[in-house]
């Protein structure tokens, strides 16, 4: 039988990662997945993360399962962080959190619990968005649609489309929303427009599902948060996938957690049972260590800051790589505009590059960058950054 089984076509983004491992040319340069790098290149560990680790070491080990959704203490600093300590969501105890395997198995969790408990509804998504959400709602038996994002002529939100696509949306659908730094195309809503989106999803009756992966990458933890605060309206619904793969640098301890908040808090029981039953026949119960690092860090004040004081460094370089992108750019009189690049927010940078120009840069110039066009601005230093602009004048050059 295993005879008849072809190859799978390779991740869009992981897929590269795979292929720039394999490449023997020196001069590589990997810009696709979206992994923060230091300046000289590295992946660092937060100084955060090791505290929290040795004091995990410290404390009695304890390797028994833990419950189906996690530990109890993790899903309410998950809450807090999300929401706000202080936060009516909080407070009145209408949310129930599972702490799931990355914002990828958060994302598999809430795509299960929909098709259980919604067989008839279809999510819309952003176009363009991140590639593996499609994969994932696909295998979750969850059909899926799409609503305009991004314009193209403008490298910006096309909010008027946007906003058409969401009236029209049917009653009883869901959509996913990137609660800040969306990736690809780092373009976030404003304030405004977030409770403009708000009030015309809940004002057609439709299910909010916030994937928010990337806390921190904007403007701060707190200002971050807005988009998904503009939902948590009081007695509103919505479901909220964290990861803390980026801003924890979590990536492999796959840290994660989905949130559902209820209009009641006596609805939770039931919610919570059924994001157990689709996590009891999918992994049974999560994986402790990254949850426990992120929980001690959280709930020690000293730490908490440290940390915070780190995701600011991440952030900080990567507007600097932003700006030196864009003067290397000019520099090389590269034709075009790239100033957009400085008002994307997060990880990404969508370059508008083409295809066949993105398949350029890495044939001839070993720098790889996902097929949309999407470069991992974190992946810049100060050392590659001008190598990269010279590639792209020179592919920008080509007939596209
Ligand atoms: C990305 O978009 O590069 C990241 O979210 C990593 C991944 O799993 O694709």
């Amino acid at each position: 039988m295993l005879e008849t089984v072809q190859a799978a076509p390779p991740d869009a983004i992981l897929g590269l990662t795979a292929a720039f491992k394999e490449d023997a040319r020196p001069e590589k340069i990997n810009l696709s997945v979206g992994v923060y790098q230091d300046e000289n290149g590295r992946t660092p560990t937060l100084a955060s993360v090791t505290a929290a680790e040795q004091r995990l070491a410290a404390a009695a080990s304890v390797k028994s399962y833990l419950p189906i959704p996690g530990a109890p203490e993790y899903g309410d600093i998950v809450r807090q962080l999300a929401f706000g300590a202080e936060h009516e969501v909080v407070q009145s105890a209408r949310a129930a959190t599972a702490h799931t395997p990355g914002g990828t198995g958060a994302l598999r969790v809430a795509g299960d619990f929909l098709t259980a408990n919604f067989p008839n509804l279809t999510l819309w998504m952003s176009e363009p968005t991140w590639p593996n959400h499609p994969n994932i709602f696909t295998a979750a038996g969850v059909p899926l649609k799409s609503y305009p994002y991004f314009d193209k002529a403008t490298n910006a939100l096309n909010f008027d489309a946007m906003l058409a696509a969401i009236n029209e949306i049917p009653s009883g659908d869901a959509i996913l929303l990137h609660g800040c730094c969306h990736n690809p195309t780092g373009i976030d809503p404003t304030p405004e427009q977030w409770e403009q989106i708000a009030d015309a999803v809940y004002g057609r009756g439709v299910l909010p599902i916030l994937d928010f992966a990337y806390q921190g990458f904007a403007d701060g933890i707190e200002d971050d948060a807005v988009g998904l605060r503009a939902f948590a309206r009081p007695g509103a619904e919505l479901l909220v996938c964290s990861s803390f793969s980026k801003n924890f640098g979590l990536y492999r301890e796959r840290v994660g957690a989905l949130t559902i908040v209820c209009p009641q808090a006596d609805q939770v029981k039931a919610i919570q049972s059924q994001m157990n039953k689709v996590i009891r026949c999918n992994y049974s119960n999560p994986p402790a260590h990254g949850a426990a690092i992120v929980n001690t860090i959280l709930r020690d004040s000293e730490l908490h800051s440290q940390w915070e004081g780190e995701v600011a460094t991440m952030r900080d370089r990567i507007n600097g790589m932003r700006q030196q992108l864009v003067d290397s750019l000019v520099e090389k009189q590269v034709p075009g505009d790239y100033s957009f690049i400085t008002a994307q927010r997060g990880m990404f940078s969508f370059s508008g590059l083409t295809k066949d120009q993105v398949e350029t840069l890495r044939t001839e110039h070993a720098i790889y960058i996902v097929g949309s066009g999407r470069i991992n601005v974190a992946g810049l230093t100060p050392s590659n950054v001008d190598h990269v602009a010279e590639a792209i004048s020179q592919v920008v050059g080509q007939p596209a």
